[in-house]
């Protein structure tokens, strides 16, 4: 290559020192992930990168080649026990991505059949949530947490909305009881905000116990439920690490979509002229700021070549779908009217089984808050905004809004029948009754009563 044409890395990127692996992680990657891809396109269809200090991964950042490993299953196995790095203790204990590689039993982490009975009885069991009344909990929901801030004529759309937003939506899904749901928003609120990330996620996971235990006592018209019921025959070990990771697969991403769709709309004028305004924000948003960016952890089952790039067995890969969506080959397609093609969902047998109910619930509360603050606008300049650091996720940090005060929605006492499963189950005597009082969800399902 000529001195004109030699990539140079972004500013910041150790990368500079030739041989250094190119981070995903830092201010530097979060402030402007493009220019990373840019420069990693030019090792080919693969990149060396770390993912945190120590984390070695190659990072697929082309279309086709995206598509070949994803829908090799032969080849690529989705089971980290074969991480070759950890099994060699190369990996710090303490890695703030260990969480997210790490195996679990759960269809994420499964292969072959053992995948297919385990996502079998996920897709059939949310193929199950009423459509209707999804849009309904999420507007409800939405209602509440505007009713929080209306008044104030300012809100952090991250915060106040986009944060609290699935999780609530979530723990409707699942039928939680009020006791239950307040430490399930506590443990995955901890979980992801990194505060004694252990203690949170051992709250879930004990609250996911309790859920289990009180499904199977009084079965409901809810995911647990119906997760509990199917021929799959779950037992109590897989429904706790099926919901986790419904929760955790579920929530950051939705979280991103939901802030993601709100930037786009609040920094774009042009989609106050057009009529499918939401549906088209969210649209450009998976294709250029898709809410999972860099994921899909996958193993060589052995020593081979991919897209021109020697694999050893156990090596971690991972897709980079924010790349692959704004790289050339892709770019092309969706000018020339493939507006779906893009690889926010992922793709092949692992590819999200919840599309269609995160876009709802994104739709219905984005619609919901422009109806509610019709004037609702950026506080702060636009180039102001930060992001989450982290190589998986893209969200933003905070999303300052303000609009004329309005008066809160103030919900009428429900009549039992139009009351959410939650909230009739909470009234029911439960053995897992015994949560802390006044927790977030205990907040919300008191509001709905009026
Ligand atoms: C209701 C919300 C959601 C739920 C319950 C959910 C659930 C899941 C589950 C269970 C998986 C693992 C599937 C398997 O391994 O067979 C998955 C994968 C995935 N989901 Fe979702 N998801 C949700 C929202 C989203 C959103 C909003 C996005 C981004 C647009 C997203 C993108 C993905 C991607 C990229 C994968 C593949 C990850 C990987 O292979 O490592 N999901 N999702």
């Amino acid at each position: 290559m000529d001195a004109q044409t030699t990539p140079v890395p972004p500013p910041g990127c150790p990368a500079h020192n030739s041989g250094a692996r190119v981070p995903l992680y830092g201010p530097e990657f979060a402030a402007d992930p493009q220019a990373y891809y840019a420069f990693l396109r030019h090792y080919g269809p693969t990149a060396p990168v770390e993912l945190a200090p120590g984390v070695e991964a190659t990072l697929v950042t082309d279309y086709a080649a995206a598509l070949q490993l994803l829908q090799d299953s032969a080849s690529f196995r989705k089971d980290a026990r074969r991480w070759r790095d950890l099994a060699e203790g190369k990996i710090p204990a303490d890695s703030p991505v260990a969480p997210v590689l790490t195996y679990r039993p759960n269809a994420m982490f499964s292969d072959g059949a053992e995948h297919l009975r385990l996502r079998q009885a996920i897709t059939d069991s949310l193929a199950k949530v009423d459509t209707r009344r999804l849009s309904q909990s999420a507007e409800r929901i939405s209602d509440y947490l505007i009713a929080q801030f209306a008044e104030r004529g300012s809100a952090d759309l991250i915060a106040d909305y986009a944060k609290q937003l699935p999780l609530f939506v979530f723990n409707e899904l699942f039928g939680c009881p009020a006791g239950i749901g307040d430490r399930v928003v506590f443990g995955i609120t901890g979980m992801f905000d990194g505060v004694n990330a252990e203690k949170a996620m051992g709250v879930m996971f004990t609250a996911i116990g309790e859920l289990v235990a009180l499904k199977r006592a009084q079965p409901g018209e809810d995911v647990t439920t119906w997760l509990m019921q199917h021929s799959a025959r779950l037992t109590d070990e897989e429904m706790v690490h099926q919901l986790a990771l419904l929760l955790v697969a579920g929530n950051e991403p939705l979280r991103n979509l939901i802030g993601n769709t709100l930037h786009r709309l609040l920094t774009h004028d042009a989609y106050a002229n057009q009529g499918g305004l939401i549906d088209e924000a969210l649209d450009d948003t998976l294709w250029e700021n898709a809410p999972m960016s860099n994921l899909a952890a996958h193993y060589p089952v052995a020593d081979m070549e991919f897209a021109g790039q020697q694999l050893r067995a156990g090596d971690l890969m991972l897709v980079s779908f924010a790349a692959a969506n704004t790289g050339p080959a892709l770019t092309a397609a969706r000018k020339a009217g493939s507006n779906r093609a893009h690889l926010a969902w992922s793709a092949g047998p692992h590819a999200c089984p919840s599309k269609d109910p995160a876009r709802q619930v994104t739709v219905t509360s984005v619609e919901n808050l422009l109806n509610k603050l019709p004037d609702v606008e950026l506080a702060v300049p636009t180039d102001s905004l930060s992001w989450r650091p982290g190589p998986f996720n893209r969200g933003l940090t905070t999303l300052p809004a303000r609009f004329t005060p309005a008066q809160p929605t103030r919900r009428p006492a429900a009549r039992p029948t139009d009351r959410p499963a939650a909230q009739q189950q909470a009234a029911a005597p439960s053995a897992a009754g015994k949560g802390e009082r006044g927790g977030m969800w205990s907040g919300f399902l008191n509001w709905l009563k009026g």
